[in-house]
């Protein structure tokens, strides 16, 4: 075998990681460590958590609110798993986690396979949208999930059937990290699957800024209800602390100018949850999944 090609972890200190986020915010990480394939990461893994350090993983970092001080534990990164192969009769998907959701719904669109189309411009990666069950209001993509390969405390790799998890409303019960997704797809006309996908697409680029930094909608939705609804109803769109602002085009996205910091959308996530609990009686929920705050 020829050594260049054997693929080597990477692994950089005091790494910027605002850039490897959609908000485009955040300190860096004293470690960050993007292994090449499944086996390296779950090495990886176990031997941060037996040396005591916090563990981040960070898949396409398009849910994710990082501090501004950065972390100060490993944050591993899922971009080098990206193994791609069709499987059993050609309707099973076996996918890396650190593939972006999007490419592979294209790709599974021009190759006849339905299910995944509705996903289209959720702007995360497998393994991120799997972990919070991302999805839109027809559905969600563990609907589609057959099996999920997770690391293991202890340096292995567990097989999760799709059927034990249990899928809720923007979560799965998946603690470990994900490291691989297999998907349960159905034969169709590429021609249909990729109307269905352009049609979804044009709705989302209607409803949303797509264009901006932002980390999706950042509150969920409370049941019966739209956070983007309620938010808009206190008249909140425009509303802005430093480089944060909510966005005119939908409520429920805040969205950084350019030099927004942490620290001002945390301010005005404040502020929205306080109008829409004094407006509407009701307590907002956090979508974004915020680093180091969740754990604070
Ligand atoms: N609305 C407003 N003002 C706004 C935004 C929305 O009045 O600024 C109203 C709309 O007119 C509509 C209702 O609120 O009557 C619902 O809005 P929309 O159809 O945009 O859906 P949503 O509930 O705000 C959900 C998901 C989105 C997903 C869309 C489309 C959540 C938190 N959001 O948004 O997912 O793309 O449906 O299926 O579940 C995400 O999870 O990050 C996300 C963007």
């Amino acid at each position: 075998m020829d050594p260049g090609s054997i693929p080597e972890t990477k692994c950089w200190t005091n790494a910027a990681l605002a850039d490897r986020t959609t908000f485009r915010i955040g300190g860096p990480a004293a470690r960050l460590i993007a292994p090449p394939n499944e086996q390296s990461f779950a090495g990886v893994y176990a031997e941060a958590l037996r040396a005591g350090t916090p563990v981040y993983i960070l898949g396409a970092g398009s849910n994710l609110l990082i501090g501004d001080a950065g972390v100060s534990g490993v944050v591993l990164a899922t971009a080098g798993l990206q193994s791609r192969r069709l499987v059993g009769d050609g309707t099973r998907l076996r996918v890396g986690a650190g593939a972006s959701l999007s490419e592979v719904v294209w790709w599974t669109a021009r190759r006849g396979l339905a299910g995944l189309e509705r996903l289209v411009g959720i702007p995360g990666s497998v393994g991120g949208a799997v972990k919070m069950n991302a999805g839109v209001r027809e559905g969600a993509i563990g609907e589609r999930v057959s099996r999920v390969r997770v690391a293991t405390t202890d340096g292995g790799v567990e097989v999760r059937e799709g059927h034990d998890i249990a899928w809720r409303y923007r979560s799965a019960d998946i603690e470990a990290p994900i490291l691989s997704v297999e998907f349960d797809l159905e034969r169709d006309e590429p021609a249909r699957v990729e109307a269905r996908l352009l049609a979804a697409l044009a709705e989302r680029r209607a409803a949303q800024p797509v264009n901006e930094p932002s980390a999706g909608c950042f509150f969920k939705n409370p049941p019966g209800d739209s956070a983007g609804r309620l938010i808009d109803a206190s008249g909140l769109k425009g509303r802005s602390v430093g480089g944060a602002y909510v966005s005119m085009r939908h409520a429920n996205f805040i969205v950084n100018r350019g030099s927004a910091t942490a620290a001002d959308v945390i301010a005005l996530c404040e502020i929205v949850c306080k109008r829409v609990r004094r407006d509407f009686g009701v307590s907002l929920e956090k979508e974004v999944c915020c680093w180091p705050y969740a754990t604070a």
